[in-house]
């Protein structure tokens, strides 16, 4: 069947009409005539594979990435870069539009130009097959290489890709200097592998003498361990920190919350410029490292709290600054309801998940006038993008 595409939805699909009944249709872009195949009909909606491009959009790119097909790990190969960079600025804007009703300013977006922006990578495997995740399944899509991690953790995969392997997490530093393994499986050679990483975990058990790497963002250093979160983008995540610095710098806090704080990363980065800190973050590795992050950075302001930010966010009055950086979920509505009571001066909402974001700035905005979003292409090639929002209490 042969339809034209009307313009991407927010997942980066291609969006046609059949009988007035809404058609997702994945690698297809604006203005292209597709040949489609219907693959799944539901009530309100339909999804379609092409069968074959027709007319080509002059945005369409050749993937430079041979696994591009079938990997889950991207949706947007197909997408010419600055266009995919000008499809989530307009995903902010058309949603701030629906959701907020308001001219909230959103700056331009940022972004990073290089391509093997990952520093981290995990690996799934089954009778010494290691790959990624086909899409919309469990089958593992053997690969020898990934185009957005660099090449140390490529390095890595060329070693272990013959192993028996039901999992592996290939962490490095955003210098590349410091690389870490941790493997669920049996290798064959634990000697070359330790000559490489810094860190090597096998099967749970440590094999090197230290269990975290130490990665920079800008001027302040880091400890990550292996089940330990931290921001994957190597060349970006210092302006995404930069933008949160650049307004605690303006504001010179007191009191700051940093909610959902990770190995207390964006805490430390402020640090400097606000004289008491309090992280929460319920991941107990995440805080241990954050605990040892203070001491690598010499920071004698900030505390951390290992705990679900709902159970300890009550406690807490005359915040002048609050930093949330929740996961994807956004902000549950305890915490949310809190926030409002709480009525710190600023809140500096850092998001990878805009659909939530809209759900908890609406909410928010009760108690905050939203004073500005700005977008960061932190995950390129996917159709995710990060945001940092700030708000001031009305
Ligand atoms: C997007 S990460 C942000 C981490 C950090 N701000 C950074 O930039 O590296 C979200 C963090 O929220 C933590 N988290 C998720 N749900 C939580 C909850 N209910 N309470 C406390 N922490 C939570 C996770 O452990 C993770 O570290």
């Amino acid at each position: 069947m042969e339809v034209t595409i009307e313009k991407l939805d927010n997942f980066g699909r291609g969006i046609t009409y059949i009988d007035e009944k809404i058609v997702f249709v994945e690698n297809a872009l604006p203005g292209e005539i597709v040949d489609i195949e219907i693959i799944n009909e539901k009530k309100k909606y339909k999804e379609a594979q092409v069968l074959k491009i027709i007319k080509k959009s002059n945005d369409r790119i050749k993937p430079l990435c041979p696994y591009s097909n079938e990997c889950g790990g991207c949706d947007l190969n197909h997408l010419d870069y600055s266009k995919e960079n000008e499809f989530k600025y307009t995903k902010v804007k058309e949603l701030v539009k629906k959701y907020l009703n308001e001219d909230i300013e959103i700056k331009e977006i940022s972004f990073s130009k290089e391509n093997t922006y990952r520093n981290k990578i995990v690996l799934h495997g089954k009778s010494k097959v290691l790959g990624q995740y086909k899409k919309h399944s469990n089958e593992i899509i053997p690969i020898n290489k990934c185009l957005l991690v660099n090449d140390k953790i490529n390095e890595i995969i060329e070693q272990v890709k013959e192993d028996n392997i039901e999992e592996v997490t290939i962490k490095t530093s955003n210098d590349l200097t410091n690389i870490l393994v941790d493997i669920k499986g049996e290798i064959t050679n634990h000697d070359k592998l330790l000559n490489i990483a810094n860190v090597l975990i096998v099967n749970n058990k440590l094999l090197s003498n230290d269990k975290s790497i130490i990665s920079p963002i800008n001027d302040k250093k880091y400890y990550v361990s292996s089940k330990s979160f931290f921001q994957v983008n190597r060349f970006l995540t210092s302006s995404l920190y930069d933008e949160v610095r650049n307004t605690v710098k303006k504001i010179k806090p007191n009191r700051v919350l940093d909610l959902y704080c990770g190995t207390g990363t964006i805490g430390i980065y402020i640090s400097d410029y606000c004289k008491e800190i309090i992280g929460i973050d319920y991941n107990k590795s995440n805080i241990e490292d954050a605990n040892k992050n203070i001491e690598l950075n010499k920071c004698n302001n900030i505390k951390f709290i290992c705990d679900k930010v709902e159970n300890r966010i009550e406690a807490f009055k005359d915040i002048d600054l609050i930093v949330v950086d929740p996961p994807r979920s956004g902000l549950d509505a305890h915490t949310r309801e809190i926030l409002k009571e709480l009525d710190s001066k600023t809140i500096i909402y850092v998001s990878c998940d805009i659909m939530t974001l809209m759900r908890d700035l609406k909410d928010l905005n009760t108690s905050y006038n939203i004073n500005y979003i700005k977008p960061f292409n932190m995950f390129p090639r996917t159709y995710h993008v990060e945001c940092v929002c700030v708000l001031n209490s009305k």
